[in-house]
């Protein structure tokens, strides 16, 4: 280990929040290998009331043995399972998506894993926020870490947890001044006029890229700048997303990126946080855009 990896190493077992991230980063390889094998439906629906694959449930419990074992957690919450776990003493709250997107498992497009580290109890406003970050399973495993207001682009290698590699690639990532791209989630026909009013000005500028897996979207959004929005619909006005472990997060890692987020009234840091599991309708991207979405609505 060179000294650089050891201060890491000391760093990461003195303080909780980086121990939070190195583990995610640390079972990337292993969820990424674990996923062939478990694109089979299970007979449960998560707490929102979606169908679970056998990925879910796994990726699900295994970061729950490894998140709530680090000293300083209080409360594990995931997408995955219904009630808040109580983890022991520890003023930091986990908020997990162990895997974003998970209907790409079955036609084998990407998909992620989001955590959110906030502190104090759950359910809590996106400000109580002390970092975020995402690991995508793209053609490669990478992830990003929001953190102090900077965020970096790490490349995760290596085949499980012991041989797990983070090696950072763009350090001070901020979303490009020229967006080129977006990328907007639910049925058109569902969309509200003033939704559908805005999509049909962006579309004038931007060029559509979607992939039904938040992480995959959201992370083109910060690469070649632009907005990604599941909207507020018609017969749904919260929208699809939860505000805990999907809204959140995304929102903290775009806005220290030099983005902008909205539930389409104010920053998705912003909105009280009511209830662990409640949707948000969610846009985030590049600054104008948002604000040309809430000068709309
Ligand atoms: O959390 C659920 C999710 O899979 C997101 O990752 C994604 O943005 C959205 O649902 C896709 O929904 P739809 O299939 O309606 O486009």
């Amino acid at each position: 280990m060179d000294d650089a990896q050891s201060e890491r190493a000391e760093a990461e077992a003195e303080d909780p929040i980086s121990r939070a991230i190195a583990v995610v980063a640390r079972s990337a390889p292993e969820i990424r290998a674990g996923l062939t094998g478990r694109r089979t439906k299970t007979d449960d629906e998560n707490a929102s009331g979606e169908t679970q694959l056998a990925a879910d449930v796994w990726a699900d419990e295994l970061l729950e043995s490894r998140l709530t074992d680090i000293e300083g957690v209080g409360q594990f919450a995931s997408e995955e399972r219904e009630e808040i776990v109580d983890a022991g003493d520890g003023d930091l709250s986990v908020a997990i998506d162990p895997l974003d997107g998970s209907s790409n498992l079955q036609s084998n497009n990407s998909m992620g894993t989001i955590l959110g580290v906030y502190e104090g109890e759950l359910p809590a406003k996106g400000r109580k926020l002390v970092a975020s970050a995402y690991v995508l399973y793209g053609p490669i495993t990478t992830m990003v870490v929001a953190r102090d207001g900077s965020v970096t682009e790490y490349v995760v290698e290596g085949d499980g947890e012991e041989d797990a590699e983070r090696r950072a690639v763009r350090e001070d990532l901020a979303l490009p001044d020229d967006p080129t791209v977006y990328g907007f989630g639910g049925r058109v026909p569902n969309w509200t006029d003033r939704f559908a009013d805005y999509a049909g000005d962006v579309e004038e500028d931007l060029k559509l890229r979607y992939g039904g897996a938040m992480i995959g979207d959201v992370n083109q959004v910060v690469t070649y700048g632009g907005v990604f929005a599941y909207p507020e619909l018609d017969s749904r006005p919260e929208g699809k997303l939860r505000l805990q472990f999907e809204g959140n997060p995304i929102a903290y890692i775009v806005e220290s990126a030099g983005g902008a987020s909205s539930n389409g009234e104010e920053s998705l840091l912003d909105a009280e946080a009511d209830e662990i599991h409640q949707r948000t309708p969610v846009y985030v991207g590049n600054a104008d855009l948002i604000e040309r979405l809430e000068a709309e609505f």
